[in-house]
């Protein structure tokens, strides 16, 4: 069976992950392949909605946050398998890594941090959206309003996210966005994954391990 590829998009706070996740699904269904969108954290949910609380002032203690996003993704890994099942091609804006370097840059272990992940749907194709100098996300439109969107935070979660790019010998697809305009990195996107978008996967969908 032929299955739609899960294509994760990762990166920083304001590194425009929702505007190409978003236009990606567009031009997918623009040539007729079938594609769906998934972000986490998903806010619609009644976890998503605490999470929700949470990151525009709420209080919890770290390993709390932590479960909760986690257990929000948990609560939609069915609808995900099915959709890459259906032939959808699966576009996820966020996803376990934001979950483990936003809380291991918090100072929680990053294996405590990884562990409830575990057996997740494993994406197939990982593009990382990189600032080279983190301190431009603060020249993008509303940052700082939320709980994690200051400079000296971002760094650290940057760190703990080339930690995977670096475990991932390669495999994880790297992609420049600074000054950089929204057609040209949906171009360079699509380098990556049109081809695989119209194929589809033939492997079944593996468990998320590290
Ligand atoms: P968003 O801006 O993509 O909606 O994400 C909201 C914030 O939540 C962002 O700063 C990253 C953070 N986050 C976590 O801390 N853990 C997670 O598991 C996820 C998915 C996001
Ligand atoms: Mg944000």
């Amino acid at each position: 069976m032929t299955r739609g590829p899960i294509i994760l998009f990762e990166g920083l706070d304001r590194t425009g992950k929702s505007t190409q996740t978003e236009s990606l699904v567009d031009a997918l269904r623009r040539v007729g392949i079938g594609a769906e969108l998934f972000r986490f954290p998903n806010r619609e949910t009644g976890l998503g909605k605490m999470i929700n609380a949470y990151l525009t002032g709420g209080s919890l203690n770290d390993e709390t946050a932590h479960l909760l996003f986690s257990a929000n993704r948990w609560e939609c890994k069915d609808a995900l398998v099915a959709s890459s099942e259906a032939g959808n091609a699966v576009v996820i804006d966020r996803y376990i890594f934001s979950g483990v370097a936003y809380s291991a840059a918090k100072g929680l272990e990053r294996e405590w941090c990884v562990s409830p992940d575990l057996g997740l749907p494993s994406p197939d194709i990982v593009i990382f959206f990189k600032f080279k100098d983190t301190a431009k996300a603060t020249e993008r439109g509303q940052y700082g309003e939320e709980r994690y969107e200051k400079v000296e935070f971002q760094k650290l979660v940057r760190h703990e996210f080339e930690k995977f790019e670096e475990e991932s010998s390669g495999s994880w697809n790297v992609v420049y966005v600074d000054d950089k305009p929204i057609a040209e990195v949906a171009e360079e996107v699509w380098q990556i994954v049109g081809s695989v978008c119209e194929k589809g996967i033939e492997d079944e969908i593996r468990p998320f391990q590290w």
